[in-house]
């Protein structure tokens, strides 16, 4: 069957088909330059083997049905596999078999009916080409003049546009509505105000540095060169917000030769026999800190790799973050435990807290 579209009022609104000759193409909403080339049409059909040799066409279609049995085969075989191979709680094994088994029952099954739909398509279906004429997507002027009336009418009924005082207070009720909702959002801000909650941590002058997570005070003695130790304020664990406050306060403890720190004036006093205390917070977006190297006295946050050299006031050597870790003054007490000088001298954590 064929229909042409005339491309008025009175096009068809479903598919117009043409059997392999040039189609009269409706514009549509499309713009036709006034030098556009004349439409090639479609090339001759070609026939294909199978359309000429009945034998062909019953070989393909034994493919096609041996693909399809293929599938069938396959989809079977995953089912049984998963039956056959079950997984055996801590058996890595069991799972490797279960999971190869599994996969290839429905590789096959996948595989097989997809080479043989698409086959089936190519060989055995018919193959004359086809054209889709575009139809004009604007309404006709009768649907056009009806929606209007239709708009109107339900205007008038409504009294949308006579009465003003309730189209008025409507509009005004739908943009009063979501305000609840706004004063709700404002409730999930924080109560107190987070930077000055986060400028301060839990060090103060004379608070032993302990071991994370026991809580045992830890002897400047027992911090050998080239030891690491993770740290944590004493009566840390005591507290029942012990996890926001280890978050702000949680430090890196390490020892180095004296002569390989580089220390800025004012800074001389905040080391004990160059054993030095950092913040454990990466001064990107948080991580903790956690990986010191040895050799090259450098802390890495596994985060985004952010590299901070020890020797030199951990300063930002590489990555991401824009500010050195900050340095906790210590000191050694009567009884040789290591204890704060003071709290930190600037705020801990991301660099954005800084910013206030
Ligand atoms: S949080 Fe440490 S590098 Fe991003």
């Amino acid at each position: 069957m064929a229909q042409h579209d005339d491309g008025g009022e009175n096009a068809t609104a479903g598919s117009a088909v043409v059997k392999s000759e040039p189609p009269v193409v409706s514009p549509g909403t499309a713009v036709i330059p006034s030098d556009a080339f004349e439409n090639p049409g479609l090339p001759p059909h070609r026939l294909r083997a199978t359309d000429l040799d009945p034998h062909k066409d019953r070989v393909a279609e034994r493919r096609v049905y041996t693909l399809f049995f293929l599938s069938i085969v396959g989809s079977l075989f995953a089912v049984a596999s998963y039956v056959a191979f079950p997984i055996i709680p801590g058996n890595t094994m069991s799972v490797r078999l279960n999971t190869l088994m599994l996969g290839l029952g429905i590789a096959l099954g996948l595989l097989a009916i997809g080479i043989g739909a698409i086959y089936w398509s190519k060989n055995l279906m018919r193959g004359d080409e086809l054209t889709e004429s575009r139809h004009p997507i604007r309404g006709s002027a009768a649907t056009r003049e009806r929606a209007v009336e239709i708009f109107k009418e339900g205007n008038e009924e409504s009294g949308f546009g006579r009465r003003t005082l309730i189209r008025n207070t409507l509009i005004g009720a739908l943009v009063a509505t979501p305000l609840p909702a706004v004063v709700l959002f404002r409730d999930l801000a924080p109560a107190a105000d987070p930077v000055a909650q986060l400028e301060h941590t839990m060090w103060a002058k004379g608070t032993r540095l302990t071991h994370d997570p026991t809580g045992v005070p830890i002897k400047a003695a027992d911090v050998t060169l080239g030891s690491v130790f993770h740290v944590i304020p004493e009566g840390l664990n005591d507290k029942a917000d012990r996890l926001e406050e280890k978050a702000k306060a949680a430090v890196l403890l390490m020892r180095l030769l004296p002569a390989d720190l580089h220390i800025s004036p004012g800074r001389e006093s905040w080391n004990y026999n160059g054993i030095v205390a950092y913040s454990k917070i990466c001064t990107h977006v948080g991580c903790p800190v956690a990986l010191y190297e040895q050799q090259t006295h450098h802390l890495l946050c596994p985060c985004h790799s952010s590299t901070f050299d020890v020797t030199n006031e951990c300063e930002v050597i590489f990555g991401p973050a824009k500010r050195p870790l900050p340095q906790l003054p210590i000191a050694v007490d009567s009884e040789g435990y290591l204890v704060a000088q003071s709290d930190f001298h600037e705020p801990v954590g991301p660099s954005f807290w800084e910013r206030t």
